[in-house]
């Protein structure tokens, strides 16, 4: 090469100083880019929202996080949140039950010589072997349910055992086995009989005629579906249902997507407590699940927090509520969503007790729910009471019955007169409480 002679590589590596500067054009480009991406963003999200659910995209985590509505995918903060509570919780099960047994063999062992003979009599330690063997099969599902969270949700979302999640409640996994007997097994029939018929009679009354292809156009939220099996009821009748929670999808997918046959799935879900029951071998009775398996349905399963992702107006023809409404920490909110979410002329049917748990902003009684409703807006068309168990052990000892609250509300077509809605009062008239 020519001594004088530049290699182009020289001229491209050369100092900022000698580039030529960017031209006008470019730079206005350059500053006009992320006003361009959140454009383009923001389109996307008004079209997830416009087209049908069967057509919206879901953007692999951790971008998914970024959406804030419904894109038939598993997008919200709770979701992430509950499912790393959910598998911390999965994942001390077998830990935890294996030292409640411990204790409880550890106490048996201090009976005496006689007691202990009678105990033999009774095959007392031949029970205690067999609740420890039906304990390590409840943990192989609950370790399969472990499996299926992080294969079906990218991951877990980013979980990892012992690294967030919060504190772990194997309480919870213990009411989650309870669930799938309630939703899902021959043993919740009388639960599921006595609270889903009136519900379901109740759509049918509404809407009599339709047949399977008409009901398909009626779209019904389902919020705090729990295990999804009145949801599922609801999409079978050929509506179009959308089952919402921020727990428990993890238990649904099990049913709805890793099942192949009826009863494929055993659990003991008696066995968490020595109390209330009739015969011994009540304790270890296995329960096997789904007794159903679930048709292909208009069902979609939204995981997330109902408060957030139900914000968009007259979307549903109705909104079915079961064992929900006392889950609010804002019982004001709950119902201005639901009423909402209703499109003029959508009916609320609400079946439940007022079991307020954690620390609500609100407790009220039946009859301020009730007026709450009407300020809002809503017209009451029946009350009445359901009597019914909740997670009950078939046969036991004890039962906890509910006056659970069945009521069906309207959204009027028409704007109620002044008179009938009421304002909330203006924030010069709140007390000081
Ligand atoms: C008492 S359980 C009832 C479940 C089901 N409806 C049944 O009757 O079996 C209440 C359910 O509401 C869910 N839940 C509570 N608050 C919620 C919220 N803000 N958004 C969505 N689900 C919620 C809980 O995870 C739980 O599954």
């Amino acid at each position: 090469m020519a001594a004088n002679a530049r290699p182009v590589s020289t001229r491209l590596a050369s100092s900022p100083s000698q580039s030529p500067a960017p031209s006008a054009p470019s730079l206005v480009l350059l500053a006009l880019l992320p006003i361009i991406l959140s454009l383009l963003f923001l389109t996307f999200l008004a079209l997830q929202n416009l087209l049908p659910r069967s057509f919206t995209l879901s953007l692999p985590f951790p971008f998914s996080l970024l959406i804030p509505q419904k894109l038939g995918g598993y997008s919200h903060k709770t979701s992430v949140e509950s499912l790393h509570h959910t598998l911390t919780s999965l994942s001390a099960y077998r830990s935890s039950q294996q030292s409640s047994l411990s204790a409880k063999k550890r106490s048996f062992r201090t009976l005496g010589s006689t007691g202990k003979r009678y105990a033999q009599a009774l095959g007392y330690q031949a029970k205690l072997e067999e609740i420890t063997r039906a304990s390590a099969t409840n943990a192989d599902l609950v370790d399969g349910l472990i499996g299926l969270g992080k294969r079906d949700f990218e991951g877990g979302w980013g979980w990892r055992k012992g690294a967030g999640g919060g504190r772990p409640e194997p309480g919870r996994v213990i009411e989650m086995l309870k669930h799938f007997v309630r939703d899902w097994s021959t043993e919740g029939v009388r639960e599921r009989s006595a609270l889903f018929t009136p519900i379901l009679s109740q759509l049918e009354d509404l809407y009599p005629s339709m047949d399977n292809f008409e009901r398909d156009n009626l779209r019904i939220l389902v919020p705090g579906c729990g295990l999804g099996r009145l949801a599922y009821e609801i999409s079978d009748l050929g509506f179009d249902v959308d089952a919402n929670d921020y727990s428990y999808f993890i238990a649904s997918r099990l049913i709805f997507k890793h099942t192949e046959s009826i009863n494929e799935h055993r659990i003991f879900p008696n066995i968490h407590s020595f109390s209330h029951h009739r015969t011994a071998q009540d304790m270890i009775r296995e329960v096997r699940f789904p007794d159903v398996l679930p048709k292909p349905t208009l069902l979609s399963f939204q995981p997330g927090d109902f408060l957030e992702l139900y914000r968009q107006p007259e979307v549903y023809d109705a909104v079915v509520t079961l064992f929900f409404i006392d889950t609010a920490q804002d019982i004001v909110g709950y119902l201005e969503t639901i009423y909402r979410a209703l499109k003029p002329g959508g009916y609320w049917i609400n079946e439940g007790p007022l079991l307020w748990a954690g620390n609500p902003r609100m407790e009220c009684s039946l009859d301020e729910v009730l007026h709450l409703a009407r300020m809002i807006g809503f017209e009451q068309l029946d009350l009445r009471s359901v009597d019914s168990d909740y997670t009950g052990t078939l046969d036991g000892l004890f039962r906890y019955i509910y006056e659970a609250q069945y009521w069906v509300m309207i959204k009027p077509k028409l704007t109620l007169p002044d008179s009938d809605v009421v304002d909330p009062p203006s924030s010069s008239s709140s007390s000081s409480l």
